[in-house]
C-alpha cells in the first residue's frame, strides 16, 4: 500500500472516515457473460429465470463499413435486471466483441464484467486517479447509456474486466428505462467535478420537450400462473439478489491480492481442498461475494470448463422457492449440479444449474452473515448438507436467517 513520509500507510478522507482506499466497494451490483449464442442465453436468462430485460443495444452500427461481417447473427446485448437496478445482469454477443476487438482479453475470459458499487460520484473518480497510481490498467472510464453509472473498469490480475460504479439508473413502477434522447449525458472521458444531479437532469430533459415514456419497457412473455408466497408470477421463485462470482485464477495468490489490496474486498474464509488453497471475499456483511478457486481445480469438480468463470450466482426469495426453483428447471431439462459443501463455505443448500453457454449458475436462498468482528460461523455449527441426499421439506433457521441484503418494492 502507498506510504508517507514517516513510512505510514497513506489514508484517505471518505466521507470523514480515513481509509486505506479513496473509496469503499459496497456491493457486487451487476455483473456480465459474453455468450456465443445470446439468444438462447437470453431464453434462459429472462425466459427461464425471470431476469427482466431492461434494454437492447444493437451493436451494428460500431462496424466500419462494409459493416457487419457474415458470420455474424447476433448483434444485440441484453441488460436485465431483477429489482429497481437498470440492469443486474448483461448478456453480450461475443462474435461481435471478437470482431470489434480492443477488450485484450484472454480467450478463456467469457466475463463481460464485475461490477462493483460504491457510494458516490467522487469516489468512482478518486478510485481511478488511485488505481491508476498503483499501476492498475484501466480498460475505460465514463458514463455508460443505457444505465447512466458514472464507472470506471479495471482489470484484475488474471484479466477480467471490473467496474467501479456510482449511480445506476432505478426502473420504477412503470417498468421503463430512460428514452435514448437523454443519452446526451453519456460520458467517454474522466468528469469534472461537481456534475449535475439526475433531479436537474431529468427537469432539462422535460424543458426540452423529451417524451419520458418512450423508453424500452419491461415486458413478462410468461403466463402469471405461479403463486409465490401470495403473489402470482411467471416462475415458482423470484431472483432477489446476484452474486457470488466464482473464478479460476491461474495465479491465486496474486488475485487475492489484486482484489484485496486495489479493491479492497475483505477476506472471510479460506478453505484448502486437496491440497489447494480456495479463497472467499466479500464486500459487505456477506459471507463471500467473490470466490477465487485455483485453475488446477477446474476439471475435477464435476462442472463443464468453459471459461475463467466457475459460476455466477442468483439468490431466490426463500428455501421454498429454491426448491421450486430447481424442481422448475428440471422440468424444462436444465441440467442441475451440486458441489461439496467443503467448497461452498458460508453456504448450505445450493446447487448449480448448467446455461446454455455451459457456464454454472448457482441458486442458493441462505448465505452466513458477517457481523462486527469479520468471523464467520465455525463450521462445525453451520447445516451441514449431505452430499447426494434428498433435501429436507423445511430446515431450521440460523441465527442471521434472512438477514443481510434484502430486496426492496413488490416481487414482479
Ligand atoms: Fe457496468
Amino acid at each position: 500500500m502507498p506510504q508517507d513520509a514517516a513510512g505510514l500507510p497513506v489514508r484517505y478522507n471518505v466521507g470523514g472516515v480515513l481509509l486505506e482506499r479513496p473509496f469503499r466497494i459496497q456491493r457486487l451490483g451487476h455483473f456480465g457473460f459474453n455468450v456465443d449464442d445470446v439468444e438462447a442465453s437470453l431464453e434462459f436468462y429472462s425466459g427461464v429465470l425471470g431476469l427482466r430485460v431492461t434494454d437492447v443495444l444493437d451493436l451494428a452500427p460500431r462496424f466500419p463499413a462494409p459493416g457487419v461481417p457474415a458470420h455474424i447473427r447476433q448483434t444485440k446485448a441484453y441488460f436485465l435486471n431483477h429489482g429497481t437496478d437498470h440492469h443486474s445482469f448483461a448478456l453480450f454477443p461475443k462474435p461481435v466483441l471478437d470482431a470489434l476487438g480492443g477488450r485484450n482479453e484472454r480467450s478463456d475470459i467469457l466475463v463481460n464484467q464485475i461490477s462493483w458499487q460504491v457510494g458516490c460520484l467522487q469516489e468512482v473518480r478518486d478510485a481511478l486517479d488511485w488505481q491508476q497510481q498503483q499501476g492498475n490498467k484501466i480498460h475505460r472510464i465514463g458514463r455508460d447509456m443505457p444505465g447512466s453509472n458514472w464507472h470506471n473498469y479495471p482489470y484484475d490480475a488474471g484479466g477480467h474486466v471490473n467496474e467501479i460504479y456510482y449511480g445506476m439508473e432505478q426502473i420504477g413502477w412503470n417498468l421503463r428505462s430512460k428514452p435514448r434522447t437523454m443519452y446526451e449525458r453519456g460520458f467517454k472521458s474522466r468528469p469534472d467535478l461537481p456534475q449535475v444531479s439526475e433531479y436537474e437532469e431529468l427537469r432539462l430533459s422535460e424543458a426540452n420537450g423529451v417524451d419520458l415514456s418512450a423508453g424500452h419497457r419491461i415486458h413478462e412473455q410468461w403466463p402469471l400462473d405461479h403463486n409465490v408466497a401470495g403473489v402470482l408470477l411467471a416462475r415458482p421463485f423470484k431472483v432477489d439478489k446476484i452474486g457470488p462470482v466464482r473464478l479460476w485464477a491461474r495465479d491465486i495468490d496474486a488475485e487475492v491480492d489484486c482484489y484485496t489490496r486495489l479493491f479492497g474486498l475483505r477476506i472471510t474464509e479460506e478453505a484448502t481442498w486437496k491440497g489447494h488453497r480456495c479463497v472467499f471475499l466479500r464486500a459487505n456483511s456477506e459471507h463471500h461475494s467473490l470466490a477465487i478457486y485455483p485453475q488446477a481445480l477446474q476439471g475435477k469438480l464435476g462442472l463443464p470448463t468453459v471459461s475463467s468463470c466457475l459460476s455466477f450466482g442468483l439468490r431466490v426469495g426463500s428455501y421454498q422457492q429454491l426448491r421450486d426453483c430447481i424442481a422448475f428447471l428440471e422440468k424444462r431439462g436444465v441440467e442441475i449440479r451440486h458441489l461439496p459443501q467443503e467448497l461452498l463455505p458460508g453456504m448450505d443448500y445450493t446447487a448449480f444449474a448448467i446455461d446454455p453457454q455451459g457456464h454454472a449458475v448457482q441458486l442458493y436462498a441462505y448465505m452466513e452473515n458477517i457481523g462486527w468482528d469479520g468471523k464467520p460461523r465455525p463450521p462445525g455449527a453451520r447445516r451441514q448438507v449431505t452430499h447426494g441426499a434428498p433435501w429436507p421439506e423445511a430446515l431450521e433457521p440460523m441465527s442471521d436467517e434472512g438477514d443481510g441484503e434484502v430486496f426492496l418494492g413488490p416481487l414482479g
